[in-house]
């Protein structure tokens, strides 16, 4: 009877034995697999190793997801169709006008003589007694005694930092020669200021319109966000924001409409200049016939720590 239970006991013990170490193998497979398969394990594992997480961030799709005309956005509004529904963006009729001199072939004692003329270049019309007068205040600006250098250094350079100290003329006398160099009017191109603030484009605007004799929102005009005063196919010159220029390149990032652009207020250091500025560098090297001009005020130690460009030695 003893040996009957012994040899029971001895059996139940054994099979408690094989059932433990059956269910060990099937805890480990079943771990192994899920360690390799799971990703949920799998971080559980990782949460293990590490006591830091690294979030990614989905890369953002910056392809534009409405599929409307460029002259439909109304964040490019500046970019309108015309009266007869072309695109502005599409190069504007050149307007047939005796050309002075060559694009890009011209001295100071040329553009000077032609501020002197009774007829206005932009518009073939007789220069008013306003023009003569702001004329006279404008030759007191710093910049008209130096015309022959910038003209010089303008026609043998495709990037020009312009340095000059506040009121010296760099927004309203700079975009005014560049239009003499360039006669975008003759060519069907415009020339682009860029400023930083919606407000001192409008002012700027109005007032180099003025110094040039002309209609603000005819040949001369600016774009700022919800407001367009150019006319497509007339406007040469025009002022706008650089947040409205960055707008436009990523439609056109050839800037095909311009061949002058001129980032003023560039130590302002702008998120938008900044874009402006490293696409300008890349877009140099594509387009040989762009000129880009960046407008600085003088670089002082205390100011360049704002500015990349080095500081005045
Ligand atoms: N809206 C304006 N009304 C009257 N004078 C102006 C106006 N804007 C500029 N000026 C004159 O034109 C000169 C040149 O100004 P500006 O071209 O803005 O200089 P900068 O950009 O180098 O600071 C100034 O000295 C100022 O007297
Ligand atoms: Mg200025």
């Amino acid at each position: 009877m003893l040996r009957r239970k012994v040899h029971a006991f001895r059996v139940q013990g054994c099979l408690a034995v094989y059932l433990a170490l059956f269910f060990f193998v099937l805890f480990e497979i079943v771990s192994v697999y899920g360690a390799q398969h799971s990703s949920y394990v799998r971080s559980l594992a990782r949460r293990r190793e590490r006591s830091y997480y690294v979030v990614h961030l989905p890369r953002p799709d910056l392809r534009p997801r409405i599929s409307m005309p460029l002259s439909d956005n109304p964040y490019l509004a500046h970019m309108k169709a015309n009266k007869g529904g072309k695109a502005s963006n599409a190069p504007a009729q050149a307007i047939r006008k005796p050309i002075l001199w060559p694009p890009r072939r011209v001295n100071a004692k040329q553009v000077r003589k032609a501020m002197e003329h009774d007829l206005n270049p932009f518009n073939d019309k007789p220069h008013t007694p306003q023009y003569k007068k702001l004329l006279a205040r404008r030759k007191q600006l710093p910049i008209y005694a130096q015309m022959d250098e910038f003209y010089k250094m303008f026609t043998e350079n495709q990037i020009l930092v312009l340095e000059g100290e506040t009121g010296s003329g760099k927004s309203t006398q700079i975009p005014q020669l560049v239009c003499y160099s360039d006669l975008p009017h003759t060519r069907g191109k415009l020339i682009a200021c860029t400023q930083p603030r919606s407000v001192v484009a409008t002012t700027i605007a109005k007032r180099v319109a003025d110094e040039m004799d002309v209609q603000l929102g005819e040949h001369v005009g600016y774009s700022v966000q919800f407001e367009d005063m150019t006319s497509p196919g007339t406007t040469f010159l025009t002022y706008i924001t650089d947040e409205m220029l960055l707008r436009e390149a990523m439609g056109d990032p050839r800037l095909t409409r311009y061949s002058t652009i001129i980032l003023d207020e560039a130590h302002e250091r702008s998120l938008a200049t900044d874009i402006l500025m490293a696409l300008l560098k890349d877009l140099a090297r594509k387009r040989s016939d762009l000129k880009i001009v960046i407008c600085v005020p003088p670089l002082t130690q205390s100011n360049s720590r704002h500015s990349s460009l080095p500081p005045k030695r």
